[in-house]
């Protein structure tokens, strides 16, 4: 199995006790990816486009094709945060960025920004999207990056928007959510970032 990525970032901003450590994440990961995922849409069902019941029947090795080991010019990748665990490093974060195809190649999309309620307020969010953008600099012909992300989330739009991304459009309605707290729909604005 290819030896996992080294160390690039190190997050650390309001002093955690236990500093993040950033790096791309290889197969080995996929299980501790699978478990952080499921989490992140089971505590919020408005953040993501996929939704937690349908997701946690997935497995681990479903999620291959995001580390990108199919795409020689890069700008497919999944990152992780990591804190020091009992034994071993604990996953407590993550982002992705999915390159297009054909003729959209030149952009990619960015997925999936989550981290664990236990180690939010310290950076790590914002340190994740800065590694991701320093990695899409480094992808060949790679010019711009997409995400969506919910409307109302002022600090998420917010730490985007500090890491330099526009707003250029609005989707209304983009999701259609139906739960234990009953049916509602969910904005999502359309950001860019040219690299
Ligand atoms: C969004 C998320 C990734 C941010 O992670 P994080 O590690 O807390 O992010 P940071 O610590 O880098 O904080 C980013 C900004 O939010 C602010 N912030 C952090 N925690 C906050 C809180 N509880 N209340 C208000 N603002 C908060 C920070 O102050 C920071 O802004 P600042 O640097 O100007 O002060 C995390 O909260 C999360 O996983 N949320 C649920 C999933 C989600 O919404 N994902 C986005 C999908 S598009």
């Amino acid at each position: 199995m290819a030896e996992t990525p080294a160390v690039f970032v190190r997050a650390r901003r309001l002093a955690p006790a236990r500093p993040a450590t950033i790096r791309k994440l290889g197969p080995a990961d996929l299980g501790a990816y699978k478990s952080l995922r499921d989490e992140a849409l089971r505590l919020h069902p408005e953040a993501f486009t996929s939704d937690h019941q349908t997701q946690r029947t997935r497995t681990p090795e479903s999620y291959l094709g995001r580390l990108g080991l199919n795409e020689p010019l890069g700008g497919s990748f999944l990152l992780g945060a990591f804190v020091d665990g009992p034994q071993v490093p604990q996953l407590i974060g993550s982002v992705g960025l999915e390159r297009e195809t054909k003729l959209k190649r030149h952009t990619a999309t960015l997925i999936g920004l989550m981290v664990l309620p236990a180690h939010t307020g310290h950076g790590i969010g914002r340190a994740l999207v800065a590694a991701c953008i320093a990695e899409a600099r480094r992808a060949q012909g790679l010019e711009t990056i997409l995400l969506s992300v919910t409307a109302s989330s002022a600090r998420v739009v917010q730490l985007y928007e500090q890491a330099g991304f526009t707003r250029y459009g609005l989707l209304p309605r983009a999701l259609r959510i139906a739960d234990a707290r009953g049916e509602r729909y969910v904005d999502k604005a359309q950001m860019l970032l040219n690299l």
